[in-house]
């Protein structure tokens, strides 16, 4: 129907758009950032030289890189109106339930109105924003353990005041070890955007509305949580736990997922557009493995999880229908590591996938010609139907 294949700008109805941010060719397995490949960035920039390079579409000059690093140590402290919403949640308050409601409680501390094109007043909300879903998150850890929340540190980068802020005590700083750095910093370069997943989709659905930046991205932490999409990271580490507590082999696993009336999926498997291996899997599973030997720990779901996928790789179920690893498979490895909960992993993806969202926010923002989202459906209903009174129902 023509109706349903007119593509306006900034979204069709099919449900395709037009962007510049990031491109993916699943059937090669690319993934490129404003034309950069995510093997190159993963290898030579950094979380928030990508950030930046993804939200204003080109590599950051030196002082760029300078003004937009300290933004994001300047911004990085809650007031304290802000803090007391903690105590307003219930004790086990899922950290994701936190920070969707904390980004909309920081839109009526800050009011981030900002005109088409003022990015002056966009790049102070933009990292105001980026920077403090890092503060919300480990405040929400604090509280859920009970401990008292601790300051962000301005001689600290990214990475490290996060890493500072969840496992620092008074009277005692985290020791704050290079390699758990990196692989922090690298864990959020490879989620900081993925063309048009579900979370970033309603981002943009909402800001096609012109609904404020802290608003959509606050939608979008919701559309991330669900175990299909973002909650899929702790999806796969349940999974293992699972296997290794019932003692369940790969091969008997994959035999239940085979199974169509079990209904059980192998978390961290499969995606929409991928049909081959996710790059950014590819790249994890060696940061995990490098993390590991670097702390010289040894973490027994990462062999299940190797073993698993050697299984899984080999039977016809997965290559019949194209299902390999994608970013959720070893990405739970790292976070364990790290010494993440796992009621936390999910929210890590989010801190990740902001720099993604905030752009594409600014994209349809900043289109002239961005109309509305409405997507139309195919009608399945009753038709030619009449009210009746109660006593005739
Ligand atoms: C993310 O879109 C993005 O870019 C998302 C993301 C991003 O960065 O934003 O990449 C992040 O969300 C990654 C995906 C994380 N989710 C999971 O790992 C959950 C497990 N995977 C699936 O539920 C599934 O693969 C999806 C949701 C990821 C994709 O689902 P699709 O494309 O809708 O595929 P489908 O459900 O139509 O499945 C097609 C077939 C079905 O079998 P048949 O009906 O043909 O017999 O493949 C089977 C499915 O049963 N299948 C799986 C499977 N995934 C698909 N069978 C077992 N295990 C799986 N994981």
């Amino acid at each position: 129907d023509a109706d349903l294949i007119t593509l306006d700008e900034g979204y069709c109805n099919t449900g395709s758009c037009r962007s510049a941010i990031t491109y993916i060719d699943g059937e090669k397995g690319i993934l490129c950032h404003r034309g950069i490949p995510i093997e190159e960035l993963a290898e030579h920039s950094d979380f928030i030289e990508t950030a930046f390079l993804i939200i204003y579409g080109h590599l950051p000059s030196e002082s760029e890189r300078d003004v937009f690093s300290e933004l994001l140590t300047d911004n990085a402290a809650l007031h304290t109106t802000m803090r007391r919403h903690y105590a307003a949640f219930p004790e086990r308050a899922h950290p994701m339930a936190i920070l969707s409601a904390m980004i909309n409680a920081l839109s009526a501390h800050d009011r981030p109105k900002i005109d088409p094109g003022d990015d002056a007043t966009f790049e102070k909300y933009a990292a105001n924003l980026m920077s403090k879903v890092r503060t919300i998150a480990a405040g929400s850890y604090k509280t859920s353990i009970g401990q008292p929340l601790i300051y962000p540190r301005s001689d600290l980068l990214y990475a490290e005041n996060f890493l500072h802020m969840m496992f620092s005590v008074p009277y005692h700083e985290y020791e704050l070890k290079p390699e758990m750095v990196k692989a922090l910093d690298l864990f959020w370069l490879l989620h900081a955007d993925h063309e048009q997943n579900c979370s970033t989709s309603t981002v943009r659905m909402v800001a096609s509305g012109e609904a404020n930046l802290y608003a959509a991205c606050s939608a979008g932490v919701v559309a991330l949580w669900g175990s299909r999409h973002g909650g899929a990271n702790t999806g796969v580490i349940q999974m293992l736990q699972h296997m290794r507590r019932e003692k369940i082999s790969p091969e008997d696993f994959v035999r239940t997922v085979k199974d169509r009336s079990s209904s059980v999926r192998l978390m961290g498997f499969g995606h929409r557009v991928y049909r081959s291996v996710d790059p950014r899997a590819r790249i994890l599973k060696q940061a995990a493995e490098d993390l590991l030997a670097a702390l010289d720990v040894v973490d027994p779901l990462l062999e299940l999880a190797q073993e698993l996928a050697e299984v899984a790789l080999a039977d016809d179920y997965f290559i019949e229908r194209r299902l390999y690893p994608n970013v959720d498979f070893y990405s739970g490895i790292i976070l364990r590591a790290l010494g993440i909960p796992l009621n936390m992993f999910t929210v890590m993806f989010a801190i990740g996938r902001m720099p993604g969202w905030i752009a594409n926010w600014r994209e349809i923002h900043n289109n002239p010609k961005t109309r509305i989202y409405r997507p139309r459906q195919i009608y399945t209903g009753e038709v030619g139907r009449s009210w009746r009174p109660i006593e005739e129902r």
